[in-house]
């Protein structure tokens, strides 16, 4: 896979899996615009990582939607065009329906829902339109095993990813006359930064025993699917959802 000369937008690449993704694809010779919300210090240490040059930092909130009309004419504005876009950002609340109050229970649903789907809906709609101008491109987002063995403990986020799944496959179909091709990576547990840090010896002990691999998977493992299907090679797997969990959940 060469990426050689194509622009590529990651969400939430500041850290954690669009970081590796930023990586593997600067790797391939693409300029990554890395887009992140509130950290500042993590996107700089991400930018200077990569190799290669041209590479820029898009701080954007994505979860509004003036937001994510501004990131897309930014990105096309600094780079000529949109070659990939990767909807990688996302979030995840405990609500467990038996615990919280209505009002933590309400706010967890639209805030989830705001970043994982309507985030990526209308980056979607934004980038479609910049794509069509230029004679397509590929569309890759980050959903979740959650979406299909359930998330008791955060049943928005499985629910999100459910459709984030489901908008995909609508849009392959839709955006295909355009040269547009759609592509979901649903991974398993991964251990990015965030799950070395909160993780206690003991669920970190439960999330090993999930796979028969004995481990959880690695923010590169994932991104290579990504790449994958963000490849001129992939154009006839629109529509695809890559399962990257290590066996652990079999649908
Ligand atoms: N890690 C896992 O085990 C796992 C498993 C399955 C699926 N996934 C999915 O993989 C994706 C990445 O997960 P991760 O664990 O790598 O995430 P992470 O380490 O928590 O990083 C999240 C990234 O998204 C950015 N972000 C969050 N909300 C944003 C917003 N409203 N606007 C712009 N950027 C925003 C963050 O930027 P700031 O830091 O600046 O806020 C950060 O760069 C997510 O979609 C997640 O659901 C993860």
């Amino acid at each position: 896979m060469d990426f050689t000369g194509k622009n590529v937008l990651i969400t939430g690449a500041s850290r954690g899996i669009g970081k590796a993704t930023a990586m593997a694809f600067a790797k391939k010779g693409a300029k990554v615009g890395i887009n992140y919300r509130s950290n500042d210090e993590d996107a700089q240490k991400t930018l200077a990582a990569l190799p290669g040059d041209g590479h820029q930092l898009f701080k954007r909130d994505i979860s509004q939607k003036i937001e994510t009309k501004a990131l897309i004419n930014d990105f096309v504005k600094e780079f000529g065009q949109l070659d990939v876009l990767v909807n990688n950002a996302g979030i995840s609340i405990f609500h467990e329906i038996d615990q919280v109050d209505f009002d933590h229970w309400t706010n967890a649903w639209k805030k989830t829902f705001e970043t994982n789907l309507f985030a990526v809906a209308n980056l979607c709609y934004w980038s479609a339109k910049a794509m069509m101008k230029t004679g397509g491109g590929h569309i890759v987002s980050v959903s979740s095993r959650g979406a299909f063995r359930g998330e008791p403990t955060k049943p928005a986020y499985g629910a999100s990813k459910a459709a984030l799944n489901s908008m995909s496959q609508s849009l392959a179909k839709k955006l295909a006359p355009h040269h547009i091709y759609v592509g979901v990576v649903a991974p398993g547990f991964t251990e990015t930064e965030m799950a070395k840090e909160t993780l206690t010896p003991a669920e970190r002990e439960n999330l090993l025993r999930e796979s028969p691999f004995k481990r959880m998977a690695q923010p590169e493992e994932v991104a290579h699917a990504i790449l994958f299907l963000a490849s001129s090679e992939a154009a006839y797997s629109s529509g695809t959802i890559i399962d990257v969990n290590g066996a652990s959940y079999l649908r």
